[in-house]
């Protein structure tokens, strides 16, 4: 018998209406269009707007996208994994909140946080549960609403960040196409580097805090960019050597949008010509869990029933990963 591969079976996106422009933000902060540009490829990013929204909102609208392409109920989902560093609330976990405002009745649900290569995380472990036969319609949502973390008093990290949410099906398939392989890795030392201060067990949340702006992402740019750009090459190239894959036979890269220069660095290690990369970032920034599966959703249409395409993410713990799948489905076929 062939082995069960989880194959991903459909794609859904939602970034929010709103545009943050470099020129806006050129009105807040100490920076100019030309620096954002040079330095990360950013040009713009959207922003969730309106009271009582949050990561579950934008969530949903990818998730009824990625319904309505399937032709499939929300009563059909078994399992809703959500890849977010930016829930709703502390708990209950998003995933919950999700299932019950897309009417997902009959899935049980949970979040993984792992920063910027959360989607991978929970890619691979949502995966696990096709490959056992224990599911056969799982979901895998990456969201942020990184505007609720976000300084906008600190030109570092305001001009990087932006919201959005993106969403695959997970189905079985039998013949060959599907999640291959994975390579996933953490170094929790790195977390000095990336992190939110306080609003956690460690530090909770008190006046003091809130006076201190510990409620922000707190990054150190330049040592996060050192280690984003060897790791993640690393992890790409090493996946393609384990799977026998070479520049002529990857269809696709598929990697993290934190910054162009990290992006092109990993198509450089691979090899790779610009055209098999996937780059959004100019538009949306860096969405956190949101990247992948918004370019998934974005290149859909072009993509081809066994395309190799490898995905590749760094992000705060440290966490990195790669994901080599074999894509299942013609996309031109569900966009016309
Ligand atoms: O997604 C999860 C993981 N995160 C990442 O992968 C992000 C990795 N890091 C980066 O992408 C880059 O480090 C940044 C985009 C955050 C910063 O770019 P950089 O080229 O590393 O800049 P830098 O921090 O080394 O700063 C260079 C200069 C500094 O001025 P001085 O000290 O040389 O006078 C900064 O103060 O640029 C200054 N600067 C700015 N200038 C204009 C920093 N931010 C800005 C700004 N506008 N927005």
């Amino acid at each position: 018998m062939q082995k069960i591969h989880a194959a991903i079976t459909a794609v859904g996106g939602y970034v929010p209406d709103y545009i943050l422009t470099n020129a806006e933000l050129e009105k807040m902060v100490d920076t100019t269009d030309e620096w954002i540009i040079s330095r990360t490829g950013i040009k713009e990013r959207r922003i969730l707007k309106g009271e009582g929204k949050g990561s579950s909102d934008m969530a949903v609208e990818a998730i009824k996208v990625l319904l309505a392409k399937r032709g499939i109920s929300p009563t059909d989902i078994e399992l809703v994994i959500c890849a977010t560093t930016t829930p709703d609330m502390q708990f209950p976990a998003t995933a919950n909140i999700i299932c019950d405002k897309v009417g997902m009745t009959n899935a049980w649900g949970y979040d993984v946080n792992a920063a910027c290569s959360g989607f991978i995380f929970a890619l691979t472990t949502g995966a696990q549960f096709i490959e056992t036969g224990r599911h056969k319609k799982v979901i895998v949502v990456g969201v942020d609403k990184m505007s609720s973390i976000m300084n906008y008093e600190d030109r570092a990290t305001s001009i990087i960040f932006g919201d959005g949410s993106g969403a695959v099906l997970l189905e079985p398939n039998e013949d060959g196409y599907g999640l291959m392989d994975s390579i996933l890795r953490t170094d929790g030392s790195g977390r000095v580097h990336l992190h939110q201060k306080a609003g956690g067990s460690v530090k909770p949340a008190s006046m003091e805090t809130v006076m201190n702006k510990e409620h922000y992402v707190y990054q150190e740019g330049q040592t996060v960019f050192k280690f984003a750009v060897k790791n993640m090459a690393d992890v790409a190239a090493e996946i393609m050597e384990r799977n026998n894959l070479t520049s002529e036979t990857v269809s696709w890269l598929v990697p993290h949008q934190a910054n162009l220069r990290i992006i092109s660095a990993t198509g450089d290690r691979m090899k790779l010509p610009a055209e098999k990369v996937m780059v959004n970032i100019q538009k949306y920034g860096n969405t956190t869990n949101g990247t992948l599966p918004l370019c998934l959703w974005e290149w859909e249409s072009k993509l081809h029933k066994g395309d190799n395409i490898v995905l590749a993410a760094f992000g705060g713990g440290f966490t990195w990963g790669s994901t080599y799948i074999r894509w299942a489905y013609d996309g031109a076929d569900v966009n016309k």
